[in-house]
């Protein structure tokens, strides 16, 4: 037996030991198919209930999701688009992750035409922009990658270069029509808007403002941040309802940890939420701890979630105990801090935040700045922003500073216990 096979085996045996069949966290909700979804998928009962009243009635809504990187907006709308397609009569409901550097009419209009596979027209569209028509439809029902073709929303993210048509608003409502003589509903989520700086967003909707009005049911993730979310509500008026998730409590945090953990269990080995197996291999009190370091955010439970299990396996723990715990929060520090894409620039920020504990335009000095050869604060907030995306940094909930801290992902064990004592 070769020493991969070996280690490959013994890793598996780790994990049967812990009664998993895998490692069952994930970053991005776009890599669950939808049946996984259905299973994690935990809380937010107050904010379904408020998005699918609106589709009970017949008018068409357009609904703003906002929240902090990792809130789960993805997996919100993921979730709605779900049911409205398992559910809500004569509905099509259509995905799409804006891809970069396209405008929202474009995207709207490959969101649609993709759903759209036998309309020859709409594949010709998707043909016409250099993408992939999809000419039979897909009668797959097995597991694909994002195993969502076979209900039908795409969750796959357009990476390729997008040629956008002339006068993509024109071929939208074109395509709509068309769509609407077959459905009486046609919902449009296009994902991913948070990913953006939020002057290109605000510009993209302003410049798209008509798309918005179409017979469409439109549905957006945005960006956070105050300044943004106010011209998108009140002053153009484009949204019929904005919606914040918030971080959830520590209970749901906790139930979530159980369903994720379920979902990689054998179907008669499931737990209840009560029962205290059912976080295995965490103890009751490092389930605990984790969901406290999560601090509700459902990507931050999976980040670590994840590296503590990595490090409970390589170190063959039948148990993730308070030892192993630690072991694995320095591991997932060290992973957070590798990671691909970050340049020596980025570090020198980070080091800064780290330093200081929270960083904004009162706490930079001008040393700071000069050793960045920026002038201002506000040079530095791109850089920021990126740390914000890779789990390093949030952002605090002020809405007139920029203000910033390390997330708790990055924080070791040794400075809590400082922390405690001070
Ligand atoms: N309500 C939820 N229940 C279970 N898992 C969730 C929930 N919300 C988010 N997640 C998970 O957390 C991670 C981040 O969520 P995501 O929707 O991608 O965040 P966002 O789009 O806000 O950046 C994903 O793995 C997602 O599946
Ligand atoms: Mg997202």
């Amino acid at each position: 037996m070769s020493e991969a096979d070996r280690i490959f085996d013994e890793l598996a045996n780790t994990l049967s030991r812990w009664g998993l069949d895998e490692i069952p966290f994930t970053e991005s909700a776009s890599s669950l198919d939808l049946s996984q979804l259905r299973e994690v998928f935990t809380g937010r009962t107050q904010e379904l209930r408020e998005v699918l009243t609106l589709f009970q009635g017949r008018e068409r809504k357009r609904i703003l999701v906002y929240g902090w990187v990792g809130i789960g907006k993805t997996a919100f709308i993921l979730e709605v688009l779900s049911v409205l397609q398992r559910k809500a009569k004569d509905t099509l409901a259509t995905y799409i992750s804006l891809p970069s550097e396209t405008d929202l009419a474009t995207a709207a209009l490959i969101a649609l035409a993709r759903r759209m596979e036998d309309d020859e027209w709409a594949q010709h569209q998707l043909n016409l922009m250099g993408l992939r028509p999809k000419k039979r439809p897909v009668q797959k029902t097995g597991k694909s990658k994002a195993g969502i073709s076979s209900t039908g929303i795409e969750a796959e993210e357009t990476t390729v270069p997008v040629t956008s048509p002339r006068f993509p608003a024109l071929s939208f409502e074109d395509l709509l029509e068309r769509a609407l003589k077959k459905y009486s509903r046609v919902v449009i989520a296009i994902d991913d808007l948070d990913k953006q700086d939020p002057a290109r967003v605000r510009e993209l909707l302003r410049n798209d403002q008509g798309l918005l009005k179409s017979g469409a049911w439109f549905m957006l993730t945005g960006h956070p941040s105050g300044l943004t979310r106010d011209i998108l509500t009140s002053n153009l008026g484009l949204f019929d309802l904005a919606i914040e998730l918030k971080q959830l409590d520590q209970d749901t945090t906790y139930r979530m940890l159980v369903n994720y953990l379920n979902s990689a269990r054998p179907k008669n080995a499931r737990c209840d939420f009560d029962d205290p197996s059912a976080v295995q291999p965490f103890t009751l009190e490092t389930a605990r701890t984790l969901c406290e370091r999560s601090d509700g955010v459902p990507r931050w439970l999976n980040r670590l979630g994840s590296y503590v299990l990595l490090k409970a396996a390589t170190v063959h723990a039948d148990l993730v105990t308070d030892n192993v715990f630690r072991q694995g929060l320095e591991y997932a520090a060290h992973q957070l801090r590798g990671q691909r894409g970050l340049t020596a620039e980025d570090y020198y920020v980070l080091d800064l935040v780290l330093e200081k504990r929270t960083l904004s335009d009162a706490t930079v000095t001008l040393t700071d700045l000069e050793r960045l050869k920026a002038k201002e604060f506000s040079e530095i907030l791109p850089i920021l922003e990126k740390l914000v995306q890779f789990d390093l940094l949030r952002r605090l909930p002020s809405e007139q500073a920029a203000e910033y801290e390390p997330t708790p992902l990055l924080i070791g064990k040794t400075e809590q216990k400082e922390d405690k004592a001070d």
